[in-house]
C-alpha cells in the first residue's frame, strides 16, 4: 500500500505540510442527512455496525461530502463488551444498555467471541478498497477504563461514582476486568490493522473523572500495555490516545503510554497543547459546541488552533464528537478553511 501520499501519516512522520491533515470524531453520524437515511433503513444501531456494506457506506459518506484526510470506520466502542457477552443494546433516546458486570462471578461467566467482530474487519477491507489512496483509514477501540465504566454501570452516567466505588471495594475483580479488556482491546486493534487501517485511536472518554492515582492505575497502565502489544507486531502503525479531560495529566499519559499521538479535548489551552508537541503529535481541539453554534467565532478559533499548532506534528480535529444538530454549512465552512 502506498502510504507516502497520506497527509495523516505525514503528520506522524513529523513532515511539514502546507495545510494540516484533518478529520472529525463522529464525522459519520446524525448531522448528515445521508447517514440518517441509511440508519432509518436498518434495524438497530448495532445492525448498522455489523452490516459491512452499510457500515462501509456511512464511513465513506463524510469523505465524499467534505474530503477529510481520513475516514474512521463506522463502529462503536461497545462492540467489545458485546463480543464478551455483556448484552449491549441501544434504546432509542436513552443511549446504551448493558447487563451489568460488577462481580468476579459475572466476569467469569463472560465468553470472548472475537468472531462476532468479523463484520467490522470485513467493513474495513471494503472501505480500504473504495477509499482513495491518499486518504488514511482509522480504526479504533474504547480504552479499558471507559469500557469498564459501561460494563460495570450497565449504562451511561455523569461521573461513574458507582464504578469507582466498585474499584475501591473489589480491587481484585476490577483489576481482573481491566486485564480482560486490555487483552480484548489489543486483539481488536491488531485485527483492524490486519484488515487495512493505517492508524488506530484509543478512546478513553471517561478518564476525566479519576484521581491522579486512579488515572495511573486504570488509564495509563492498561493503555501502555496495549500500545506495547501493538508495537511488538506493528512498530510503524501510529497509535493515538484520547484520555478525554485528562488536563495536566496529558503530558504523563503521552510519555508513559508511548502513544504516537494525543487527542486533546477543547478545555486544553493552546499554549499547553504546543508544549505537548515536544513529546508527541497533537490532535485537536476545536469545541464541538462552537462548531454547532457560531460559525464566525468557530472559524476564528480554528485559525487560532492552526496558527498555534503549526504545519507539523499536528492533526486538526474536534475536542469531542460532532453534535447531531450541527449545521452542515458550519462543517463545510470549517473544511474549506482547513483545505486553504
Ligand atoms: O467517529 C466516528 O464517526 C466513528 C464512529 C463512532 C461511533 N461511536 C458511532 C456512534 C465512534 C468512534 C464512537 C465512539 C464511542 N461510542 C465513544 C467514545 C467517544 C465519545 O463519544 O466519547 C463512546 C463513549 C461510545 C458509546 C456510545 N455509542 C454512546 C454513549 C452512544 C449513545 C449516545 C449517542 O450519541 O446517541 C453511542 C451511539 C453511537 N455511536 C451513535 C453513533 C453514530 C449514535 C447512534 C445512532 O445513530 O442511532
Amino acid at each position: 500500500m502506498d502510504t507516502n501520499s497520506k497527509a495523516l501519516l505525514k503528520a506522524f512522520r513529523k513532515e511539514p505540510q502546507d495545510r494540516p491533515p484533518f478529520w472529525f470524531m463522529r464525522q459519520a453520524g446524525r448531522y448528515l442527512a445521508e447517514y440518517k437515511q441509511v440508519r432509518a433503513s436498518t434495524g438497530g444501531f448495532l445492525d448498522l455496525c455489523y452490516t459491512p456494506e452499510k457500515a462501509s457506506e456511512v464511513t465513506l459518506q463524510p469523505i465524499t461530502r467534505f474530503d477529510m484526510s481520513a475516514a474512521i470506520i463506522f463502529s462503536d466502542i461497545l462492540v467489545i463488551p458485546h463480543a464478551l457477552g455483556a448484552g449491549v443494546r441501544f434504546a432509542e433516546g436513552e443511549g446504551p444498555i448493558l447487563i451489568p458486570v460488577d462481580t468476579s462471578e459475572k466476569l467469569a461467566a463472560l465468553r470472548w467471541s472475537p468472531g462476532m467482530l468479523e463484520p467490522v474487519y470485513q467493513a474495513l477491507r471494503m472501505t480500504r478498497a473504495a477509499l482513495p489512496a491518499d486518504k488514511a483509514l482509522i480504526g479504533f477501540a474504547g480504552a479499558p477504563w471507559t469500557l469498564a465504566c459501561y460494563m460495570v454501570q450497565g449504562k451511561s452516567d455523569k461521573d461513574f461514582h458507582a464504578v469507582r466505588k466498585v474499584a475501591m471495594k473489589q480491587p481484585t475483580f476490577f483489576a481482573d476486568l481491566l486485564d480482560v479488556l486490555t487483552d480484548c482491546v489489543g486483539e481488536h486493534l491488531k485485527a483492524q490493522i490486519r484488515a487495512g487501517v493505517d492508524v488506530v485511536q484509543i478512546f478513553d472518554s471517561w478518564s476525566g473523572v479519576l484521581t491522579a492515582e486512579e488515572f495511573e492505575q486504570f488509564v495509563v497502565k492498561p493503555t501502555a500495555k496495549i500500545v506495547a502489544s501493538i508495537k511488538a507486531e506493528f512498530p510503524h502503525v501510529p497509535v493515538i490516545g484520547f484520555p478525554r479531560l485528562a488536563g495536566v495529566k496529558y503530558w504523563d499519559y503521552a510519555v508513559a503510554t508511548k502513544v504516537d499521538g494525543i487527542s486533546i479535548d477543547a478545555s486544553v489551552p493552546l499554549a499547553y497543547a504546543k508544549q505537548l508537541q515536544e513529546v508527541c503529535v497533537v490532535q485537536g481541539n476545536l469545541d464541538p459546541v462552537l462548531l454547532a453554534e457560531d460559525k464566525n467565532a468557530m472559524l476564528a478559533q480554528a485559525k487560532r488552533i492552526v496558527d498555534t499548532l503549526g504545519n507539523k506534528s499536528f492533526v486538526f480535529n474536534l475536542g469531542h464528537g460532532i453534535l447531531p444538530h450541527t449545521p452542515i454549512e458550519n462543517v463545510s465552512a470549517l473544511c474549506a478553511f482547513l483545505k486553504g
